[in-house]
Formats: C-alpha cells, sequence, structure tokens
C-alpha cells in the first residue's frame, strides 16, 4: 500500500487532485464540508473588503460528466437513476453527481479502518444521506450527528434554524472509534443530582460523559470570535478536535478535500496528526497559508503547496510544464473569479465571477488566461468571448512581458462600463505577486 504526501495543501478540484495523487486505501479520516447547495454566493471579509469566495449555485450542465460516470458503476445506477427520476436535470441533481462523483473517490482513498464526516445541512441532507448509502453502503452508517448552534437569525416563516447535520459513515465494521477521548461535561444539574445521591449513577460518577449524536456544547463561530479568519463558513476549531480525536490516532492521516480557510488542517497540526488538504479557491489557499504561519511557525518549511505557485517562478514552471493548471490557477487569482467548472467547450472563457455592487446586485465577469504571447487581435477576440457570455467586465490574464502597447490600446477601445470599471482590462501574473487585482467591485 503506498503512502501519500502529507503536510501537503492542493490547489485543485478536489476529485481531480484525488484522482492524480491520492493512493488507494491511504487515508485514517476523511472530513468534508462541502458546499450546501445553498444557491448563495459566499463573500468573503479580508483586509477590509468584500469579494465572493465561492459560488454555491449549481448547473446541470456542469454536472452531467460527473452523472454519467457515476452513474455507469453497477453500485451507483440504482441511487442515480432514481435520485434522477425524483429530481430531473435541475440544479440538485447537478450538485448531487457533483457530490456523488467526489464521495466515491473518497472511499477509494479511505482505509478500511477509517471514517468520514459528511458536513451538511437540511437543505441536501437527506438527499446526500441517500448518496452515501448508495457509495458507502447502508451498513456502514454510523450516526447522523446534529450540531445545534445558536447563531443566526429567527425567521418568521418557520422554526429557526439552527442546526447542521454531520454523516459519519465508515468503510467498514472494523473501524476505529474512542469516544472516551471526546468526553464531554454533564449539565450543572446532572452533577446536583450525582452529588446529592439522587441521581444513581453506577457507572460514572464523574463529571464527563460520553458524548452524544446531538451536540449543543460547541457554539458556531459568532461575527466578534477571535478564532475568525473572515472567510465565510468556517468551522470552530473545537469541532474539527473532537472529530479527529475520536476518529484517529496520532500519526494518522487527516484529509479534508473542501479545506475552505483550513480548519480541518489547523486541528489535525495541533493534534499531531498528518494532513492533507485542498481547495478550489485560491482565496481560501491564501487564508490557510496566512494561518499556519500565523499559529505554527516551525511548519512553514514542511508545507508543500501543489498547483499554488507561491512565487513568479513557480508561475513560469507551472506555465510551461502544465498549462491547463496553470490556466486554472490564474484564472482564480482575481478576488472573486473562479475557473471554469467544465473542462471543454469553454469558448475563450477560462473563469467566471459574479461580484457584488450594492446589495443583491452584482456584475457578472469573465477572464481569459494566456501563458504564451498575445496580440492585439487576442484581446479583441477575448471582448467578443465576454459579450457572447453575457458578461459585463472581462480581464485578460497573461505575463507582464507578453503585454504589448496594441493590446492596451485594443482593451482601451471597449471603455467603462457605467462610466466606472474597465469593460475590457488586462491583468499580469506579476500584477498578482505584488499584491496588486485588477480595477473590479469590491463592496466594502
Ligand atoms: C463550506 S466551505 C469549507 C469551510 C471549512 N470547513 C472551514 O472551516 O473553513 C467549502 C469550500 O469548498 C471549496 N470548494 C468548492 N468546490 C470545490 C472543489 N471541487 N474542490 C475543492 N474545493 C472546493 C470552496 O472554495 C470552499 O472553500
Amino acid at each position: 500500500m503506498s503512502k501519500p504526501h502529507t503536510n501537503r495543501l492542493y490547489f485543485g478540484d478536489c476529485l481531480d487532485v484525488m484522482q492524480e495523487y491520492l493512493p488507494d486505501n491511504s487515508i485514517d479520516l476523511i472530513y468534508l464540508d462541502p458546499p450546501f447547495n445553498s444557491k448563495r454566493i459566499y463573500n468573503a471579509f479580508i483586509g477590509g473588503a468584500q469579494w465572493v469566495a465561492f459560488d454555491d449555485t449549481w448547473r446541470w450542465y456542469e454536472a452531467v460528466d460527473d452523472f454519467d460516470r457515476v452513474a455507469r458503476l453497477p453500485d451507483m445506477a440504482g441511487t442515480m437513476e432514481g435520485l434522477r427520476w425524483m429530481l430531473d436535470e435541475s440544479p440538485r441533481m447537478a450538485y448531487l453527481s457533483y457530490m456523488a462523483a467526489r464521495l466515491l473517490e473518497c472511499k477509494r482513498i479511505l482505509k478500511d479502518t477509517g471514517s468520514i464526516y459528511l458536513h451538511c445541512d437540511p437543505t441536501m441532507s437527506h438527499y446526500l444521506k441517500t448518496v452515501m448509502d448508495g457509495v458507502f453502503g447502508h451498513i456502514n452508517f454510523r450516526n447522523e450527528i446534529i450540531w445545534h448552534y445558536q447563531t443566526g437569525g429567527a425567521g418568521k416563516r418557520w422554526f429557526a434554524r439552527k442546526h447542521d447535520v454531520i454523516f459519519l459513515y465508515t468503510k467498514s465494521s472494523g473501524y476505529e472509534f474512542y469516544p472516551d477521548r471526546v468526553l464531554v461535561p454533564r449539565t450543572d444539574e446532572v452533577i446536583r443530582r450525582i452529588k446529592s445521591g439522587v441521581k444513581n449513577a453506577t457507572r460514572a460518577k464523574t463529571l464527563y460523559k460520553l458524548p452524544m449524536d446531538v451536540g449543543t456544547d460547541i457554539p458556531a463561530l459568532n461575527a466578534m470570535d477571535r478564532e475568525r479568519l473572515g472567510y465565510p463558513t468556517q468551522k470552530p476549531l473545537k469541532l474539527l478536535r473532537r472529530i479527529i480525536e475520536a476518529s484517529s490516532n496520532e500519526n494518522g492521516i487527516v484529509f479534508d478535500p473542501f479545506c475552505g480557510c483550513g480548519t480541518t488542517i489547523h486541528a489535525a497540526q495541533e493534534l499531531k496528526r498528518h494532513w492533507i488538504g485542498i481547495d478550489v479557491c485560491v482565496t481560501a489557499c491564501e487564508v490557510i497559508r496566512d494561518r499556519l504561519t500565523t499559529h505554527f511557525d516551525s511548519l512553514w518549511s514542511d508545507i508543500d503547496f501543489v498547483g499554488l505557485p507561491i512565487h513568479m517562478d513557480d508561475a513560469r514552471s507551472l506555465a510551461e510544464y502544465d498549462p491547463f493548471k496553470f490556466e486554472k490557477w490564474a484564472a482564480s487569482i482575481v478576488r472573486g473569479m473562479e475557473a471554469n467548472k467544465r473542462q471543454r467547450g469553454d469558448k475563450g472563457i477560462d473563469g467566471r465571477g459574479r461580484l457584488p455592487i450594492a446589495k443583491g446586485k452584482f456584475l457578472d465577469v469573465v477572464s481569459q488566461v494566456k501563458a504564451g504571447s498575445a496580440t492585439r487581435g487576442h484581446i479583441q477576440a477575448f471582448d467578443g468571448a465576454r459579450r457572447e457570455a453575457r458578461a459585463d467586465l472581462g480581464v485578460f490574464t497573461c505575463f507582464d512581458d507578453k503585454v504589448t502597447e496594441g493590446m492596451r490600446n485594443a482593451a482601451a477601445t471597449f471603455g467603462k462600463h457605467d462610466d466606472r470599471w474597465p469593460v475590457i482590462q488586462i491583468f499580469t501574473i506579476e500584477d498578482y505577486f505584488a499584491g496588486r487585482q485588477p480595477d473590479l467591485p469590491i463592496a466594502s
């Protein structure tokens, strides 16, 4: 059995990364907190400004390849066809197809003794449990954990929604589980009754008890929390510590395929586990880099970044040796932009984003990346692609030494949107490493 490289942060789609880098039966514990199909665009508040960190909206045409691949597998055909019969080619079905493809990879890389925690919310949890049953087998279902918290508002049209759902599945019945490492305090009332002899506690006359599948003792992070990094959907370290301690041992390998601002990685490092993280958002990877540097000074030189250039030289070699990965990265370095999910038929568009200009109002932005030489004609063709994609603005990304006077003049001819933002602008990799961003809407 080969071992994966650990203490590694990958930039990219977790499906591609798992397929390319992670061997079969090699991971002890997987925690995943994927987008929930919340139909929301999540904003990050970092450095005093707001930008879109990831887009949790789903389109069938982006997931049809995932559906075809999964539905072809004899063990999954019934589940996928059944769901499609119910949901047709809806955004929900797109989301579930996308998730099924990634969960199958999780199963492949999980050790027979391993566990997987899937964190979701009630929007999709009922469907996701069906998919998890299909992938891991219903006999390997162990818990539906209700994480109850108090933050957020209360709706007047329904009861206040105050919980997330975390499914625990294992790969077999021979899994590792150590609940006595994560005992939780008894309530004051129970302690009082034990002490006064009213409650006949034969088993544990202690202050602690084994944890239940309904958790109320871990608060969600509030706006003023010191742990907060400004990344949307950040989970508390306490939650991850509990999961990691209960389901892995020191030196075990903990993996988070949707690692956001790196809560799993942070907790795993603290608890002396090896870790692997993936995120498709450059902003997330940048936040993790800063988080690890702040908390684990000595770790810095031991972390491996894959697909995420840290210096100009890295960017140049990525462009030379793996132009496809370079394109994905460069399409995502503009705050709020994501590389295309689909790999073909992009019609000159490599990345997209919806950037907020006011409450509920957005501008659509597209980008094109060119690693090699470019001309004025490329800029003109890109504007055609922008219009065809019905986007308001376009960002053309390339290396500084490839930019010509003719390209700049061509970009200037397209003028400004609302007299404010250049319709077409050129952004260079050098700009990015100098900490600059294109002139795009950023709500503050
Ligand atoms: C709900 S957030 C995770 C938050 C994380 N648990 C934390 O505490 O910070 C989901 C993350 O998944 C990332 N993501 C979405 N699709 C992805 C994909 N295909 N591969 C890897 N990461 C992805 C998003 O960029 C986002 O950072």
